[in-house]
């Protein structure tokens, strides 16, 4: 399969060496186009009724991609006080905000109705609690919809096993509980996991919400949350992408029979965090050393798990591309394990995998690392987070996060 960041001239009008001399290594680079085309899928995702896109922007927190999300009229949904902070900031009005939290104190909450932002209870005494602060004000619920799917079981966030979301049997406590408070039930959502490939159990769980929609008086909005799947495998095993042409025909259909039960048509809204921003980043990582031990090779980068941390944290596949001499390479693949440096056995970003002949001094171009890459960066072993760096749609390179500085790292330490 040909490479990704040839097939779609990723690096614009620069390149990977060029980059890591002015930004340093490692780095993650994001692709404004293609970050915008994936935008444009998401926000034109349901015509026939009223739709809207949150971003989830757990997934990739950058200021400057959160303002070309704004830019292609997509909202965004938050989780912590942290999340709706950068969105004021970056310039998202609250009523673009929806606060999605999950176990949050009354701080956070007050800190959402002070400022006007629609917030959704998952449990009843979370609901509780926002009685207390807000008597008589507008909120939405969490409901879990009985169906989960993910790429793991720690991201499948419906069904028995999660600790999110109020369950059909508990609806009549929920109705009681807001009648106390004499609070509003404005709107319903889920989130089912993330990333699937498969839309079936999406569409299952979007039939049972609706099912549960039923039992609410007239309700502004449902929101059916996200998960859209990107192919983590595109080069290695030339996967296709998430079919959106055949689940929008789907999706659709359910929502004709979502009007008919309801009899009235709410705004419809998805959450997806993941498919936004993952394709258009990458991360750039130098290759330290190359060594053998036994019988298994080993290239030693500084891409650690600190840096990305999906493959320790769920042994996530990311497929990797070799650049030598600033070109991406093919030659002579032979099985190798791309780690990092932290000091950790586990510090793996690709295992055991036929990847082209890789040498000290090449650079390693790991795919798919727009979401929930930097976001769940950290500072273990006292390293370094990376600079973000944007390649914007006229071909240049524009810094949009710099590196963290030692100063950064000891600022809090007193
Ligand atoms: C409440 C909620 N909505 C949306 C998302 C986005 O999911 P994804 O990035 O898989 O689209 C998440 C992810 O964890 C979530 O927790």
């Amino acid at each position: 399969m040909r490479s990704f960041i040839e097939k779609t001239a990723f690096f614009g009008n620069t390149s990977a060496e060029r980059l890591m001399a002015e930004y340093g290594s490692p780095l993650y680079v994001y692709n404004e186009n293609i970050i915008r085309n994936n935008l444009k899928t998401l926000s034109g995702l349901i015509t026939k009724y009223p739709y809207v896109t949150n971003y989830s922007m757990k997934a990739n927190s950058n200021m400057t991609l959160l303002k070309i999300a704004l830019e292609e009229g997509i909202n965004a949904d938050a989780m912590s006080e942290g999340e709706m902070r950068l969105l004021l900031k970056a310039g998202f009005p609250s009523d673009r905000i929806f606060f999605v939290p999950n176990n949050v104190s009354a701080d956070e909450l007050r800190f959402a109705i002070e400022n006007n932002i629609m917030t959704s209870l998952d449990s009843i005494d979370q609901l509780d609690l926002y009685g207390q602060l807000n008597p008589g004000g507008r909120c939405a619920v969490r409901l879990n919809p009985g169906v989960g799917a993910g790429h793991h079981e720690k991201v499948v966030t419906a069904g028995k096993n999660t600790k999110f979301a109020i369950t059909d049997d508990q609806l009549d406590e929920l109705f009681a509980t807001a009648k106390k408070h004499d609070l509003t039930t404005a709107g319903i959502n889920q989130h089912i996991g993330s990333l699937f490939m498969d839309p079936e159990p999406f569409l299952a769980s979007v039939r049972n919400l609706i099912n549960m929609a039923v039992r609410f008086d007239k309700l502004d909005f449902i929101d059916f949350g996200g998960g859209y799947g990107v192919p983590y495998h595109k080069v290695s095993e030339d996967e296709q992408p998430f079919d959106f042409v055949t689940f929008e025909k789907k999706f659709e259909q359910l929502l004709d029979e979502a009007v008919f039960k309801l009899g009235y048509t709410p705004l419809f809204k998805t959450e997806p965090g993941r498919f936004a921003f993952c394709e258009g980043g990458v991360l750039l990582g130098r290759v330290h050393a190359v060594k053998n031990n036994a019988d298994k090779r080993f290239a030693g980068t500084d891409i650690g798990m600190n840096i990305l941390a999906r493959p320790t944290l769920y042994g996530s596949w990311h497929d990797v591309e070799v650049i030598h001499d600033d070109r991406v390479t093919t030659d002579s693949p032979e099985v190798i394990s791309v780690v990092g440096n932290i000091c950790e056995t586990g510090d793996i970003i690709a295992k055991e995998r036929l990847l082209p002949h890789i040498e000290t001094g090449d650079i390693v171009c790991v795919l798919d690392a727009g979401a929930y890459g930097y976001a769940m960066a950290s500072n273990y072993n006292c390293r370094l987070r990376p600079a973000e760096v944007l390649i914007t749609s006229s071909g240049d390179a524009k810094l949009i996060r710099r590196r963290d500085t030692y100063d950064d790292l000891f600022r809090n330490l007193l």
